[in-house]
């Protein structure tokens, strides 16, 4: 374990322009530095960093962070091999401790798992070629499905005998825990005893990135239906089926130098397609593909094709996986396979040419994809027709990148004979409402005053969320940004003289806050508040480096997404924004007023609808409680009165 103060000197020595631009061309433009987002495929410059700041972000994936972060998710380093690795640039040298025995208990009980589970991928191959159950059933299986030894070895797929407990027992007699063994879901247990859970199955181990393995998948040889076909391991500590993919670990290389990748349905589909030459390929494995997984292809490659079966089934699942590929910015194609056909059936039916020859006939991009699936069913009918378009429209709104957008517009208003014109509306129009759907709630009035016009990727992270926590974000920029800037303030003395006295304003904010007692309904900026409240001091405040560092993946991402909201950071540097900057820096009382009033406002409506409705059930309760009516009409009138007090100092400090 690295030392805290080892972490701080790494953290302090570290500049975020120099680790980033060790593989990033970084250029210079106004007080940041942009470059092209090593994260995400783009022609021009989103990425940017801040060199005071310390962090980078980039406005077209919205990826952001530190410099620890973007060693983590450009290298693939563990933290500590960030840390190790900044070390060694700025020559710091490392101190160790001994982990403490929590930490040495988490490390060993993974540890521990996936020995086991090494030990059972070694066990299920010696079983698979060597003893004389797995060679008679097992391998003549496989091979009757068309894996070759070569395959079968790449892969590493073994078998588990069919005796009960077999495995179980061999594992136990080598010093493997049961514990282990349950929570690998290897073994099961039944009246105390324990048996093998993949017993008589051929099994499919599922690799991690290094090749460890993380669970396996496991096979009957028949075609009985009274039996699940596959058994797959459990979640465990160390899987986590949202987050991996099948076939990765052999594919990422080839995936890497073909810079596009094949996303099947199934084990052997993957299987089949790497032996037929096809080996950039990967699967999910019986779950719907998820954002992470996703995320980790877009590591290897910003490209993925979709081979889907072509039932009903396989064609929902693809119109749902082109969606989510898109919105994390990735590039879609699809391939359909002949109905009752899947890679693995077709890879087996076919030569390797001719299935490579097929892929490559078949594949669409999706816009073309939807258009030919859907058009058939809309041939002359107007209305129908209209509908597709807006469902298009739909997805293509999703795209973040507004060069890749105009693209598929054009293509899909060639397809689709509409003009260009009213696609771009149309999706025009889905981008604001989407917009608007994120930033409602935002007391500013109309427009909003922009304090916190957020980058459109980071917007649509946040789609998802509920966003009724602008004020307190707005409330919580301030402080991060200019919390140690002095307010003036006049107060009138003993003497009845006024004086002028000055305030930081983020020790303004958290009085002011704390007098009140109030809290953030949004937990992350709860805790930044307490934080900054317990780090700050008369003549200091918190350090904003204290957030953008924080461990706490929560507190890290609020922080630097505020720090860089587009006016700051933007990489458009116009002449608006540098104005918007000097404007705010020279108006941060009104600035801060309005975010308290407008936070202050936000917590009294809740409360008056909170009473609001208190006041409905007495009502309506027998006998009624005349005492606590009473007083709940009080509360009620006390809140309007301060409702519109504050509302009235709001629109004055705005409209000032
Ligand atoms: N699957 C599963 N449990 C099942 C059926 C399927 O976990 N009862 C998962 C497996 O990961 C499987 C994938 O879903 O690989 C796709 O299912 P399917 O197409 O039915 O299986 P195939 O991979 O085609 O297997 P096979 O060719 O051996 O029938
Ligand atoms: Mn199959």
């Amino acid at each position: 374990m690295i030392t805290p103060d080892t972490i701080e000197k790494i953290m302090e020595a570290a500049r975020i322009e120099e680790v980033v631009g060790d593989f990033v061309t970084l250029r210079r433009r106004g007080v940041n530095l942009i470059g092209l987002c090593p994260f995400h495929n783009e022609k021009t410059p989103s990425f940017t960093v801040s060199a005071p700041k310390g962090i980078f972000k980039c406005f077209g994936c919205g990826k952001g962070g530190n410099a620890v972060n973007f060693l983590m998710e450009h290298e693939q380093y563990s933290y500590p091999e960030a840390l190790r690795y900044l070390a060694g640039k700025y020559n710091i040298e490392i101190d160790e401790e001994k982990p403490t025995p929590e930490q040495q208990q988490a490390l060993d009980e993974k540890e521990s798992l996936f020995n086991l589970t090494g030990f059972a991928q070694k066990y299920f191959e010696e079983q698979l070629h060597n003893s004389d159950e797995g060679k008679s059933v097992a391998l003549t299986y496989l091979k009757e499905r068309g894996f070759t030894l070569e395959t079968i070895k790449k892969f590493n797929l073994g078998y588990c005998s069919n005796k009960w407990d077999d495995f179980s027992q061999t594992a136990i007699k080598n010093g493997y825990k049961q514990e282990y063994l349950i929570k690998t879901s290897l073994s099961k247990t039944k009246d105390k005893l324990l048996y093998d859970t993949f017993r008589g199955r051929v099994v499919f181990p599922i690799h991690n990135l290094s090749g460890r393995v993380l669970g396996f998948g496991a096979r009957i040889m028949t075609g009985e239906k009274n039996r699940p076909k596959y058994i797959n391991s459990a979640e465990s500590e160390i899987y986590h089926k949202s987050k991996s993919l099948y076939g990765l670990y052999q594919a990422k290389s080839a995936i890497v130098s073909q810079d596009n990748c094949y996303l099947v349905e199934g084990y052997t589909d993957v299987i089949s397609l790497y032996q037929a030459g096809i080996t950039n390929v990967i699967a999910t494995s019986g779950t719907a593909l998820t954002t992470d997984q996703i995320k980790m292809i877009r590591r290897y490659t910003p490209n993925v094709t979709l081979l889907f079966d072509g039932d009903t089934a396989g064609i929902k699942a693809a119109f749902r996986g082109i969606d989510m590929i898109l919105e994390e910015a990735l590039n879609v194609r699809l391939v359909l396979f002949p109905e009752g056909e899947d890679p693995d059936s077709y890879a087996r039916n076919f030569r390797p040419a001719e299935v490579a020859a097929f892929i490559k006939d078949q594949t669409r991009d999706f816009i073309s994809f939807k258009t030919e699936l859907l058009l058939e069913e809309t041939k002359n009918d107007p209305i129908k027709k209209a509908a597709l378009i807006k469902e298009i429209a739909q997805t293509i709104a999703l795209v973040p990148e507004a060069i890749t957008r105009s693209l598929y517009l054009q293509k899909c208003s060639e397809l689709m004979q509409v003009e260009e014109s009213l696609m771009v509306a149309e999706i025009n129009r889905l981008r604001r409402q989407k917009w608007r759907e994120n930033n409602k709630n935002a007391d500013f009035g109309e427009e909003p005053l922009k304090t916190f016009s957020k980058p459109q990727a980071a917007a649509k992270q946040d789609i998802h969320k509920t966003n009724n926590d602008y004020q307190e974000k707005e409330l919580i920029r301030l402080m991060l940004q200019y919390g140690d800037q002095e307010l003036e303030f006049e107060v009138e003395n003993e003497d009845k003289r006024i004086e002028k006295i000055h305030v930081a304003l983020g020790r303004f904010i958290v009085d002011d806050i704390q007098a009140d007692e109030l809290k953030f309904d949004n937990p992350v900026c709860q805790k930044i508040f307490t934080t900054y409240a317990n780090n700050s001091s008369e003549e200091k405040q918190a350090d904003p480096k204290l957030f953008t560092r924080h461990e706490d993946d929560e507190i890290r991402s609020l922080a630097i997404d505020l720090l860089s909201s587009q006016h700051l950071l933007s990489k458009n540097w116009e002449k608006r924004h540098k104005i918007y900057v000097i404007e705010e820096e020279e108006n941060l009382k009104p600035r801060a007023l309005q975010a308290i009033y407008a936070f202050k406002l936000k917590k009294l409506e809740q409360m008056i609808n909170e009473n609001q409705k208190r006041i409905k059930e007495i009502s309506a309760s027998t006998p009624l409680d005349e005492d606590q009516l009473r007083s709940l009409l009080e509360a009620n009138r006390d809140y309007q009165v301060k409702r519109k007090m504050f509302a009235f100092a709001l629109k004055r400090v705005v409209t000032k």
